[in-house]
């Protein structure tokens, strides 16, 4: 079986991963002065910090790098003290006709996800393979790491990956799958994906597999997003009632009222004729019937809500 896109195309080295220039700049540089620091890296999903610290361990071991670095991941693992074993077993290990032992490199995923107990006992075992190994910790939630951890490592936020660097890697990934995509369809992904990169490429693929003409009408159908034309046309003038039946023909297609909520919240901002207090108004209110959706509110009771907010919209 083929491998997944993401996989397939998963840079190698620092340079092929787009964006975070300043933090691979600053990374290499702790690399050439040989005084490579803890890590932690934070930020949303799908950035490439695991692809940063699997390309920073090539770059520092060479193709042999599989044997200098363990990746566990904390929330996979039962209690403290099987990480305190599995990292003590690591860092005692020498290759065979190895004459000095190198640095090794523990990457801990997921670090938030361990209580602030374990978290504790790791600020120990961070001191104690000081000598043998770094820690490259990554988490979503920095506030979920204790402090003192945090002061232990060089914190690096990853930020969503810009639109034109996401796009750039796109176009590289449907150049290598002779995929023919014009820019309104890379737009249209990565509107979807946000930045994040994953969820992109998973989506570009999805849209290859379907083998229809790839169209940004596509792009928004597979990921069940309304399109730009879907929005524009919602607020349109009509009445509450033939807006109120749109929009059950929207959600029939799939589309959940979260998204339909963003697409229209994104073409009222875009809205320059509409007063900026006018503007403070809506989103209060569509920001009321978001918070009601996400705490399970009756969705026939919010979507008559939402449609009676944008009729008040002055079209
Ligand atoms: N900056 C990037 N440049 C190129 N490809 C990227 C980048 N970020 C992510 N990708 C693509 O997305 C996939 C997933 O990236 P990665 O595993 O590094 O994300 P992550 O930040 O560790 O996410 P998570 O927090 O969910 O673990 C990679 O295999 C790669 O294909
Ligand atoms: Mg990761």
């Amino acid at each position: 079986m083929s491998l997944p896109w993401v996989e397939k195309y998963r840079p190698q080295t620092t340079a092929e991963i787009v964006s975070h220039e300043r933090i691979k700049s600053q990374i290499s540089a702790f690399i050439d002065q040989n005084a490579l620091p803890n890590l932690l890296f934070h930020g949303p999903a799908g950035v490439g910090k695991t692809t940063l610290i699997k390309s920073i361990a090539r770059q520092m071991f060479g193709p042999a790098y599989q044997n200098q670095i363990i990746e566990i991941n904390a929330s996979d693992e039962n209690g403290i003290d099987v990480v305190r074993d599995k990292i003590s077993a690591f860092v005692k290990t020498k290759q065979l006709f190895q004459t000095e032992q190198k640095t090794k490199l523990v990457v801990l995923d997921e670090c938030d996800q361990m209580s602030s107990v374990a978290q504790g006992a790791l600020r120990r075992i961070i001191e104690l393979s000081a000598g043998q190994a770094r820690f490259c910790l990554i988490c979503n939630y920095i506030s979920k790491v204790i402090p003192p951890l945090q002061s232990r490592c060089a914190v690096f936020r990853f930020r969503p990956v810009p639109k034109e660097q996401c796009i750039e890697m796109l176009q590289r990934v449907a150049l290598a799958e002779a995929l023919s995509c014009d820019n309104q369809t890379l737009n249209a992904v990565y509107e979807v994906g946000c930045g994040d990169m994953r969820q992109s490429i998973n989506l570009l693929e999805s849209c290859a597999m379907s083998g229809k003409p790839m169209t940004h009408e596509l792009v928004f159908d597979i990921a069940a997003r309304p399109s730009q034309t879907v929005s524009k046309q919602f607020i349109q003038p009509m009445t509450f009632q033939e807006r109120y039946d749109y929009s059950l023909e929207i959600l029939a297609s799939g589309v959940s009222l979260e998204d339909l909520i963003a697409a229209v919240y994104k073409e009222i901002m875009k809205d320059s004729t509409v007063a900026q207090t006018q503007k403070q108004k809506w989103i209060k209110s569509l920001a009321g019937i978001e918070e009601a959706m996400q705490l399970g509110a009756d969705l026939r009771s919010q979507l008559a809500g939402f449609v009676g907010t944008i009729s008040d919209l002055p079209l």
